[in-house]
């Protein structure tokens, strides 16, 4: 039976030009089987009417918190509790906020906190709003509750810009909603290591050799993975963060801890992703006792460490393996090289040293490639790009593990 055949969907409607695209959305549904009804808020009247949804869904459409008529033939705690699943589409930035802030000063938001009911926003807005770091900020909050994000696109906008802002549309989003209600979520029965942050290579007992890396970019992929229903494997370098929920996280130091915990838990690995950013070299030696300072003349003699990723590629039974690459120019070039050299399924190459993404920041953009083929995903927070990243190695995947 289709995944949407009697279900009950709440469509909630917020302002912005967007709106008359949740009436094909309504629609859609409606072909899908699923049962709709339609939440305004009073700003998305002055973009459509509701009667446009009332015909579509047959049913009133609700806008008012308060009004004695519509709590009469189904109050809003009903409302709740109806709905199997809520998709507020479009989102507004003013809505995304207030949902983050917890408030309930309409029936939107009152919704949002009365229901037990999985949400997912289709955020539309203008690409400079959506890029903000207070509309990051409240989205990643929300994710972090389990809100699902179905991410903007980037494109043409209505108020002539170009950019990251455009609502997905609604054939994808009912796609989207359908797997909500799907038992087997994209990675289910995946299992996925992920390597993050930096590595220590120390030189003696208080100084080491270390790089600016996060850890968030692999943070974030380990969390996404998992909320997509796959077993993953954390092994990650010194870092400040949190391990994501339901994520088994191995913590290392150096370069040669990280290659012995992946090598050493490897079998079974479906797809390897190595996001950290290992330390070429290592001291050849590490001083037993602080070097004090008339030593300091002498030099420090680095030796390779192994290089992991290649290592993973290089097995008999070598899982899905994908690199990064940190490149300050000529990213397409070196990045292929890398794919080549290493023997990868897919290279993610970002731009390092500019004034935008990268190790520290939140946001990243990255370049993927492939043998025959590429795509660019553009800046975003670093959960969404997480997101986006793990669509693309899926759909890359499936068809390598046939073939
Ligand atoms: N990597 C690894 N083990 C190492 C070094 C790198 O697993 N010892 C992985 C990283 O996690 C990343 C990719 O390999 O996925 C980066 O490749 P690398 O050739 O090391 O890139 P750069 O360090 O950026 O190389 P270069 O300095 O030559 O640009």
């Amino acid at each position: 039976m289709p995944a949407l055949q009697n279900k009950q969907i709440i469509i909630a409607i917020c302002g912005s030009i967007a709106a008359y695209k949740a009436a094909e959305l309504v629609r859609r549904l409606g072909d899908l089987g699923a049962e709709v009804r339609v939440v305004m808020t009073r700003s998305a009247c002055e973009f459509i009417t509701p009667m446009t949804f009332q015909a579509l869904t047959h049913n009133p459409v609700h806008i008012d918190l308060l009004d004695p008529e519509a709590e009469a033939s189904m109050g809003h705690i009903e409302l709740a509790r109806w709905a199997d699943a809520i998709l507020i589409a479009p989102a507004s930035a003013n809505t995304l906020a207030r949902l983050t802030a917890g408030m309930a000063d309409d029936l939107l938001t009152t919704l949002a906190l009365a229901t037990s009911a999985p949400i997912a926003v289709a955020p539309a807005m203008n690409h400079l709003m959506w890029a903000n770091v207070a509309t990051q900020d409240n989205l990643t909050k929300l994710q972090q509750r389990g809100y699902t994000l179905f991410a903007p696109k980037h494109g043409q906008q209505a108020c002539g810009e170009v950019g990251e802002g455009r609502m997905m549309e609604p054939t994808e989003q009912a796609d989207r909603l359908s797997q909500l209600f799907s038992h087997t979520p994209a990675m289910k029965g995946l299992k996925i290591m992920v390597t993050a942050g930096p590595t220590y290579e120390d030189i003696d007992p208080v100084r080491y050799i270390g790089n600016r890396s996060s850890g968030k970019m692999g943070y974030a992929i380990a969390a996404a993975a998992a909320r997509q229903g796959a077993d993953v494997l954390l092994v990650s370098g010194p870092v400040a963060l949190e391990v994501p929920a339901g994520v088994t996280c191995e913590k290392v130091r150096s370069a040669r801890e990280m290659n012995h915990a992946v090598l050493t838990q490897l079998k079974g690995i479906d797809i390897f992703i190595a996001a950290a950013a290992v330390a070429d070299f290592r001291p050849v030696t590490t001083s037993e006792q602080k070097i004090k300072k008339g030593d300091a003349e002498q030099a420090i003699t680095l030796v390779a460490n192994p290089d992991i990723l290649a290592t993973v590629a290089q097995q008999e039974k070598a899982p899905f393996t994908v690199g990064f690459a940190a490149e300050t120019q000529d990213i397409e070039h070196y990045a292929r090289g890398k794919l080549e050299a290493k023997q990868l399924n897919m290279i993610c190459a970002n731009r390092v040293g500019g004034a935008k993404g990268g190790f520290e920041d939140d946001q990243n953009a990255l370049e993927l490639y492939w043998q025959g083929g590429g795509e660019r995903l553009s800046m975003s927070e670093k959960n969404v790009l997480a997101e986006k990243l793990l669509a693309k190695v899926i759909s890359r995947y499936r068809p390598a593990i046939k073939s």
